[in-house]
């Protein structure tokens, strides 16, 4: 995909990713296939429980992507349209499952677009099976030993046991 201007067109998908989940990854083969270089940007989420240090997370998403070759993964700090501008992104991907996220999901993108009109978020929707998974579900399924399978990648599943046991 390029602009006017063919200049590749650099894509962020940011998000707390704790940890990934089929869900995501399904909209990460989604973005890679439209956008010319996908970042996925893990945020430390401060305000979360989060269950995985963002480290971790990183390991995580470079093991379930790797050898997609317009995709990489990295950490940022602060404001994501900083970060974006940054890396020269046009884009930030941001997935919608349902009309509950929409909300929240809007008011992230107006408040962004405020802070860099330059960039736009685009917004895609993950297939129908993924529609209700969701990494607060499996940190808390993972928590109470439910059934975790098929809702991550087997080395997740692996992690998210180790963690909980
Ligand atoms: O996976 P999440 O938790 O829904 O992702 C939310 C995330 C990380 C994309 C959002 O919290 C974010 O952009 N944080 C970085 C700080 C920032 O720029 N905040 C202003 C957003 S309007």
């Amino acid at each position: 995909m390029t602009f006017e201007n063919n200049k590749a067109v650099v894509a962020v998908y940011p998000g707390s990713f704790d940890p990934v989940t089929y869900g995501h990854l399904d909209l990460i083969a989604r973005g890679a296939m439209i956008f010319d270089r996908l970042i996925v940007a893990v945020a430390p989420n401060l305000d979360k429980d989060a269950l995985f240090p963002a480290k971790e997370r990183v390991e995580m998403l470079e093991a379930v992507t790797f050898g997609r070759k317009n995709v990489e993964v990295d950490m940022f700090d602060g404001l994501l349209m900083e970060y974006a501008r940054s890396k020269g992104a046009r884009v930030v991907l941001r997935g919608i499952r349902a009309v509950s996220d929409y909300e929240y999901e809007l008011q992230m993108a107006m408040m962004n677009r405020k802070i860099e009109p330059g960039i736009e978020t685009v917004f895609m929707m993950p297939g129908e099976a993924y529609s209700y998974v969701s990494s607060r579900l499996v940190r808390e399924l993972a928590r109470l030993h439910g059934p975790i399978q098929g809702l991550v990648p087997p080395i997740v599943e692996e992690r998210l046991r180790a963690k909980v046991s």
